[in-house]
């Protein structure tokens, strides 16, 4: 019996097999300079909670659709759930479209814009949250509004009530104000009662009062029901989210960057663990980040820094959230290019193996941040290395470089290996000789110009008693 040809069938197998793991290695350099293409595997999704959404902000909490910039297009919830979201949080102001005296009837054209918006997102198997978004007479009449705020939930209640369970409800968005701990716990359970007669088993969310703090949880009474869903906003440092935002007054100024210094990085996991504690001690209640973002006006390297960090430690915690927003001035879509801003989705729902890049400089422009697979090279390049002025300002040297792996090209570009997340920052220098020519040149005019004026001067004066002695 011939012995040699399994060994033959092996040895090939094994040679396959080693191509085969080449290839696969060799591949990511491949899609370095390619758009990423695969995201998060099932297997890294997060286990506990239930998952991951966006706000489409500004559009049906805004006094009338579309006044804010954001109209719903259908499309948007099939783009939302392909890119990998399972959660829609749908921001409603409720109160614009009900009546302002009893029975508080809501505009049926609203409700039916309303259902709309809900079926194209149910169609999706999206997880749909609607909420009651800035009623704000409430939160500076909350008794004024009691009946008003209680018949709309009878109304929305009575409208869902045969709606799939993956509609939720959610109570109110950040109460605040006049509306206190106490009389917010008072009416969130006059509000779940009228809300269980029609709604048996469905999920409400629920949140604490200061713009739905963490530190006001201690505070917030969760009514012994099985299918509650306790929720918490996350704006840390607010300096840095809403920096520029032209609706906070005085608006925190525009150019705070968000590093991830251990300090800035405690802040988050500090209102984190808060929750997270605070849930295990409330037997288990599920959490839900339902609003984090940082606005436009700060740099996408500090947006996409922060925005992973929260999501990431929220997801340690089991801690399901809704990004804010959707196409906005937070916006992680845009909706006149009509493509996702990459770096702050990838951000939110990480591909594989990637990891963010950020090149920063004080001076002139850089390119080469950005998401970038493992084992990749990313090319940081400044636009510009001189900038000519009395104090001419030049390109020092790049921080942050590891130089048994990078790879300098030319002065101000460099190839960084990728091998974790890599922070570069270029380095100037300003050179003064320039200023000290300058200087010099003006003192020395300046001593001659004295000196020829005090002689002057002084000559003037020896003439002057001659002309006297003349006229004498
Ligand atoms: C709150 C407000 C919303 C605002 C967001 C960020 O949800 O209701 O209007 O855009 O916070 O500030």
């Amino acid at each position: 019996m011939d012995m040699r040809l399994p060994h033959l069938y092996i040895h090939e197998v094994l040679l396959l097999l080693f191509l085969a793991t080449l290839i696969s290695q060799a591949s990511p350099r491949i899609l370095c300079s390619h758009p990423l293409q695969t995201r998060t595997s099932e297997s890294e999704k997060p286990t506990s909670g239930f998952g991951r959404g966006v706000n489409i902000g500004n559009a049906l909490e805004a006094p009338e659709e579309g006044a804010w910039g954001v109209y719903i297009k259908d499309e948007y919830f099939r783009i939302i759930s392909e890119a990998g979201f399972n959660i829609i949080r749908i921001p409603i102001r409720w109160s614009a479209h009900a009546e302002e005296k009893s029975p508080y009837k809501i505009n049926d054209e609203f409700f039916g814009r309303v259902d709309h918006v809900i079926s194209k997102a149910l169609e999706q198997n999206l997880t749909v949250i609607i909420n009651v978004h800035h009623y704000e007479e409430i939160m500076l009449d909350p008794q004024g509004h009691w009946e008003r705020f209680l018949a709309i939930w009878r109304q929305i209640s009575e409208h869902y009530k045969n709606y799939p369970k993956n509609l939720y409800f959610e109570l109110l968005n950040e109460p605040h104000g006049a509306l206190t701990s106490d009389l917010w716990n008072a009416l969130l359970l006059d509000a779940v009662k009228i809300i269980r007669e029609t709604n048996p088993t469905r999920k409400i969310v629920i949140g604490p009062v200061d713009w739905n703090s963490v530190h006001s949880l201690k505070n917030l009474s969760v009514p012994d029901d099985e299918n509650i869903i306790v929720t918490f906003h996350l704006y840390t440092p607010f300096e840095f989210t809403h920096q520029g935002a032209e609706w906070v007054t005085p608006s925190p100024p525009v150019g705070r960057k968000w590093l991830g210094t251990e300090e800035e990085r405690k802040q988050i996991i500090n209102e984190l663990d808060i929750a997270a504690q605070w849930a295990r001690e409330h037997g288990e209640i599920p959490l839900l980040l339902g609003e984090f973002g940082a606005y436009s006006k700060a740099d996408m390297n500090s947006r996409v820094r922060w925005t992973y960090f929260v999501a990431r430690e929220a997801e340690k915690r089991g801690i399901a959230w809704c990004y804010w927003e959707f196409c906005a001035g937070f916006g992680v879509y845009d909706p006149i290019e009509n493509r996702w801003r990459e770096d702050l989705l990838n951000a939110l729902i990480p591909k594989e193996n990637t990891y963010y890049v950020s090149a920063e400089t004080e001076h002139g422009e850089i390119t080469g941040s950005g998401w970038y697979y493992k084992g990749t090279y990313a090319t940081i390049k400044l636009k510009k290395t001189e900038f000519d002025s009395l104090i001419p300002i030049t390109f020092d040297h790049f921080e942050g470089l590891n130089l048994d792996k990078d790879i300098i090209l030319d002065k101000g570009t460099v190839k960084v290996y990728v091998d974790g997340p890599r922070e570069v920052k270029a380095i100037w220098r300003r050179n003064y000789t320039k200023l000290a020519a300058v200087l010099i040149a003006g003192l020395t005019i300046g001593a001659l110009l004295f000196f020829c004026f005090k002689r002057l001067k002084r000559s003037k004066k020896r003439i002057k008693p001659d002309i006297f002695d003349a006229g004498v």
